[in-house]
Order: structure tokens, then sequence, then C-alpha cells
């Protein structure tokens, strides 16, 4: 069955105190409506529509710079979870398949759980995602009849029989498009918010002799953020579970409380993490790595058997091949350094690349940048660039070359060249200590005078 994804996103999340829409709070690196997003884009959907509205420019902004496929359309009034799921319906005409409505602000359903829910859906005509709550509070409750689902009750609305109830409702629900929209048109907003409740669906698809039932996950998934206590909460399980995670999959981190990974963080067997060292999104680190203390790094790979840090900064593009050694203070950005090279100290390595076995030097900088464009330096391979070169790009630097240090190279190199571009020294016999008498002398004169 095909799949269409609706996410609500268009609260604007009162308890966060913030300018920013609540489901663009980070989360590891990436707004929760992320996370929420790709739990579904494992479903491998044809459509995922975000439902906006406080801060729809920004939503917008940020969903489609993860996905340019994402429809977004705004709901302008937020009357409640029924009208904004209804405000999909043009986005989604003619489309034949399962619409699953996921929440923004509920970022960590697995892929595994929505998948049951698909399953469930060829036996029933509406499957709710439910959550055995160990504190239920306001959550709306399900009211099951053995495996039947009769209804959903709001806390608000419920008696005080139906809040004994601890099976409660995630929001996550999941039924065919058309009957969806269908059962949509039926809801009105009779009850103690005045609001177009999604869960009054399940009561009316009863009522017209259609079935529903509940497929349940741990609480934990469902978890939603409202607050900023909550949103840190939520991050310290994140990292606690992708922490854990890692270490099942054979990864040494030495203190893994003090690492900080994304959602999509890959690393490789047998790999070592040292101390405080955050990965921000889009990394994947191969196998037999190690990646030393106070390293950052972000959109990069970093290739089996390399070396990375201490104080290292990987930053979006950072291509390391094989065996590849980056130092403590090194910043490398959009650059590929093959298989062998070294930049070990001190450096900046931006839009480069860098050939196998070459060695960088202490204090090299590819200078980049000319205030309005970037430029590319090719540093060839086994080439030996001296310390403190500044590269000025657009430069090229041959294979097997040489650049002496303290160099400030303009123009292309040959292979097995060697440039230098530094004031020839000049060496003047005694001049150090007439210099001195001279000062120390006007020193004294200056104390005389006082
Ligand atoms: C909802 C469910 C409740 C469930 C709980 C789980 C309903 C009526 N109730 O309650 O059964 O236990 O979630 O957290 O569905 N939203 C919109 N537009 C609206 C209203 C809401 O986009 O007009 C979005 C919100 O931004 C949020 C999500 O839908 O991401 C849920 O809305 P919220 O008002 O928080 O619902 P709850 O009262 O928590
Ligand atoms: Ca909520």
């Amino acid at each position: 069955m095909k799949t269409a994804l609706i996410i609500l996103a268009a609260g604007k999340g009162t308890r966060m105190n913030s300018d920013l829409p609540k489901v663009l709070h980070p989360i590891a690196g990436e707004p929760m409506l992320i996370h929420a997003i790709e739990a579904g884009s494992t479903l491998d959907p044809d459509h995922s529509v975000v439902v906006a509205g406080y801060g729809v420019k920004d939503v917008r902004a940020a969903t489609l710079a993860h996905d340019p496929d994402i429809k977004i359309v705004e709901q302008e009034k937020q009357l409640g979870t029924a009208h904004a799921v209804a405000q999909a319906r043009d986005a989604l005409k003619g489309f034949d398949g399962m619409a699953l409505v996921l929440y923004g602000d509920t970022p960590f359903i697995r892929s595994e759980t929505l998948e049951r829910m698909r399953d469930a859906l060829s036996q029933s005509d509406v499957v709710v995602l439910g959550f055995e709550a160990v504190d239920p509070a306001r959550y709306g409750r399900l009211v099951m009849d053995g495996q039947q689902l009769d209804r959903i009750v709001e806390f608000k609305d419920a008696s005080d029989e139906e809040r004994m109830i601890t099976l409660c409702n995630s929001g996550v629900v999941a039924c065919k498009s058309d009957l969806l929209f269908d059962l949509i048109d039926a809801v009105d907003n009779k009850n103690a918010s005045e609001e177009y409740y999604l869960t009054d669906i399940v009561e009316i698809a009863r009522s017209r002799g259609l079935t529903a039932t509940a497929v349940t996950c741990d609480e934990w998934e469902t978890v939603g953020i409202n607050s900023r206590a909550e949103l840190a909460k939520a991050e310290a399980d994140f990292q606690a579970r992708a922490r854990a995670a890692l270490l099942e999959d054979g990864v040494t981190l030495t203190a893994p409380e003090t690492v900080f990974l994304a959602r999509d963080t890959v690393i490789g067997r047998d790999s070592l993490i040292e101390p405080n060292v955050v990965f921000g999104p889009g990394v994947t680190v191969e196998s037999g790595v190690k990646v030393r203390a106070f390293s950052h790094l972000e959109g990069c790979h970093v290739s089996r058997g390399s070396i990375v840090g201490p104080y290292a900064r990987l930053r979006p593009g950072a291509e390391l091949a094989e065996h590849v050694k980056i130092g403590n203070f090194v910043e490398i950005k959009n650059a590929q350094i093959a298989e062998g090279a070294k930049v070990n100290h001190l450096s900046y390595i931006g839009d480069a690349t860098i050939g196998a076995e070459a060695n960088i030097g202490a204090g090299t900088i590819t200078c980049n940048y000319d205030g309005v464009m970037k430029h590319h330096t090719h540093i060839g391979a086994g080439a030996f660039i001296g310390s403190n070169t500044m590269l000025i790009a657009p430069v090229s630097i041959g294979a097997g070359a040489l650049t002496g240090s303290g160099s400030v190279i303009t123009s292309d190199v040959e292979p097995d060249a060697l440039a230098l571009s530094r004031a020839p020294q000049v060496e003047k016999p005694g001049m150090a200590r007439k210099m001195f008498e001279m000062l120390k002398a006007k020193k004294a004169k200056q104390q005389r005078g006082s």
C-alpha cells in the first residue's frame, strides 16, 4: 500500500516561551520536526505533507531545506487536530493509499512501530497508536472492547471511570486516505475544548460499522515536547539511547556521557571515541577510526583507520580517505583528503583536494575566500607544504612539490618543484648588542629625568 505522511506542526508551543515555533527547536542538532519526518520516511512515503501554522515561514524553510519534495500547507487557525489534518486534503487529492498522521512535536516514534501500524491497517479501517502510560495525566484514553477500539475520549471530556484507563492515545493515526478525510468531514467541535478532535473519527467509523484497533508501543516513543524542560529531558534520553546503541554496535566510548550524537550518526565497529566529542548531523565514521578528545564533526565522512583530533573540527564536506591524520586545532571544510595524508597542527583546509600521503605543515592555511567568492586549492600526492604556508586560492600544488615555510603561494607550483616566497634573510653582525646598549642608555636617561 502506498503511504502519505501528514505531520501536524501548526502549534505555537506557548510553554516553550520562544519566538521559534516549537517544532523547530532542536534535538541532537536538528529540529524535532525533522526527527518526526524521518521517523516516517522509512515507510518510503509517496507524499509528505506538513501542516504548519505558527511561524509557517520558518517551518517551511526548515522543512524544504531538509527535503524539497515535502509539501507545506497552512492551517491559519488552530481549531483542533481533525481540522489540522483536513488542511492536507488538497495536497493529497487523487492519492490512493494509507495516510499516516504524525505530530511534529513527537519526534521519537520508531519505524518498526509505524510498520506495525501499516500492517494492522490490512485488518482494520482505522489504526491508532496507543501506549500504557505510567502516569496517564491528560492524555486521551483508548476505550477498547477486546481487540476493537470503540472510541477515544479526551481527558477533559472523560468520566471518572474513563480516566481510570491507562491505555492512552499517542496521537498517531493510520487510515486509508479517502476514508480519513471522509470521517473528518463528520467531526464536530461539541466538546469541552470546542475543538475538532481527530480522535473522534474512531467513534464515527464504528458507528458506520467500520473497524478500529490500537497498536501499542513503548511510552518513550510517544513522548511529546511542550516545554524547555521536556526538551532537555528528550535530548538527554535521545543521547542515552544513541550512546547505548553505539556501544552495542561495537564502538568504544571512553566516557559515553560526554559524547553527543546526531539522529543519523553512523560509527563503524572498533572505532574509539574519546571524551567530549560532538557529532552534528550527517557524519559517517568507518570502522577502526580514532576520534580523539574535544573534536567536533559535522556533515563529514571519515574512512577506516583515520585519526582525528584531539581538538579537531571537521565541517560539512570534509571527506577523509583511509589512514588520514587530522591533528589538534585543525579545521577541514569541503575538502577531500586522500589516503595517508596528514594535517597535524593548527591548520585551515577549506575547498580543497589533498593528494595521498601529502604532508601539510603546521599553520598552513588555504585562503579560500576573497571576501566575495570561494576558490579551490589542489595539493598533489606526496606534496610537502612547509609550516605557515598561505595558499591563496585558486591555486594548485603539483605532486611531490615543496613549499618553503612561511611562503605565501599565489601561483601554481609544478610537480616536484620547490616554491619559496618569503623575504630573504639578512644578517647584521653585532647589531643586536648595539641596539640593546642604545635602548638601555635611553631608558637610563629617562629615569634620571623623572
Ligand atoms: C492530542 C490528542 C490526545 C493525545 C495527545 C497525545 C486530540 C484531540 N487529542 O491531545 O488524545 O493523547 O495528543 O500527545 O487529537 N495541532 C495542529 N493544529 C491544531 C491542533 C493541534 O497542528 O489545530 C498539532 C499540535 O501542534 C501538536 C499536535 O497537533 O503537534 C497535537 O495537538 P495538541 O493540542 O498538543 O493535542 P493534545 O491536547 O495534546
Ligand atoms: Ca500535546
